[in-house]
């Protein structure tokens, strides 16, 4: 027997660090936040275990624990007082999620990312407004161009309350182009773009619907959102986007689509983000609970394996939990 090559030598407990090819840190993590406009007091999220929303006076504090674990970027999303067909409560001065952008970038210092989408404030649920037949329309449902301008009035209402980033999630075509626009002529040239560049229509999002309140009330998102089937499309979308200006590329959900996570890391070169989504943290405490798998150890696999699949950052709902630990 003669093996010159043993790659265990390297795995004994002073050398592993040193030669590991991927770290994660509280920095490369991004938590979300939901604030809600119809409570007065923390309600917890069934679904999403530690998780709650939070009333607006208690959006800074609750940024302020999230900071405390050392994460230093929240995303803000709103569950509004009322809803319309338009979904008017989005780019409300008054709204839910510009109340509480204002106080959180007065008391913290956390980087603040809004997500731009009209589904929480639409009383249909879908991302924009409705074509005039959509009900019995089979295939158009939103109506992509009269959907932009309100996209672009509510970015306009976050910047305006202090957000750094907004997050169009809508997957509307040519909605990184509209914001950009609407923000550079609002003086607003600083505030970045972080775009859901390929977001996959997934029965994943399950437990964010019941969190946030945007479940669509008939149909379904698969004539906006991507097939789960495709690939290159994947590319094609990011490509639009960084064409429009997209500062930061998100692919959602993450792991699910690692293999695009990756691909989209090897074609571009601006920073990748992941979004590891409600269903893919519920289903981890779910075994959890049933003492069928550690959560701990699970949560900090996830997160490195999307680091390694080529995320710089990723948003989860384990940030805080994560966070602690490192
Ligand atoms: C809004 C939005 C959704 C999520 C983030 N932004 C829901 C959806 O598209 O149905 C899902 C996030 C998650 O599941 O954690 N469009």
């Amino acid at each position: 027997m003669n093996l010159t090559d043993r790659p265990r030598r390297l795995r004994t407990d002073g050398i592993r660090s040193l030669v590991a090819e991927t770290s994660l840190d509280a920095t490369d993590l991004m938590a979300p936040v939901f604030v809600d406009a119809t409570t007065d007091e923390r309600v917890p999220i069934e679904s999403m275990p530690g998780h709650e929303r939070v009333p607006v006076d208690e959006a800074a504090a609750c940024v302020e624990e999230v900071r405390e674990t050392g994460v230093e970027a929240v995303m803000v999303f709103g569950i509004p007082a009322s809803k319309d067909a338009e979904g008017s409560r989005a780019w409300a001065d008054d709204g839910v999620v510009q109340e509480a952008v204002r106080r959180i970038s007065r008391e913290t210092d956390a980087y603040v990312v809004t997500d731009v989408c009209l589904c929480e404030y639409t009383d249909h649920g879908h991302c924009g407004l409705l074509e005039s037949d959509a009900r019995e329309h089979a295939n158009l449902t939103v109506d992509n161009d009269a959907t932009l301008d309100l996209l672009a009035r509510t970015a306009r209402s976050h910047a305006d309350a202090g957000a750094d980033m907004v997050a169009p999630s809508g997957m509307m075509d040519g909605m990184v182009g509209a914001l950009r626009r609407e923000l550079d002529a609002a003086g607003f040239e600083d505030r970045a773009i972080m775009s859901y560049a390929a977001k996959y229509e997934s029965a994943f999002y399950g437990p964010f619907r019941d969190a946030a309140d945007g479940a669509p009330a008939f149909g379904d998102r698969r004539h906006y959102q991507m097939d789960p089937a495709n690939a290159r499309e994947a590319l094609r979308e990011v490509r639009l986007d960084v064409e429009q200006g997209a500062d930061v590329l998100m692919v959602k959900p993450a792991l699910p689509y690692l293999d695009i996570v990756r691909a989209v890391r090897e074609e571009f070169d601006h920073p990748v983000a992941a979004y590891n989504v409600s269903g893919e943290y519920a289903m981890l405490h779910a075994a959890a609970e049933k003492g069928w798998l550690s959560l701990e150890e699970t949560a900090l696999e996830s997160l490195l394996s999307i680091k390694r699949a080529g995320a710089d950052l990723i948003l989860t709902y384990f940030a805080e939990d994560v966070a602690d630990h490192l």
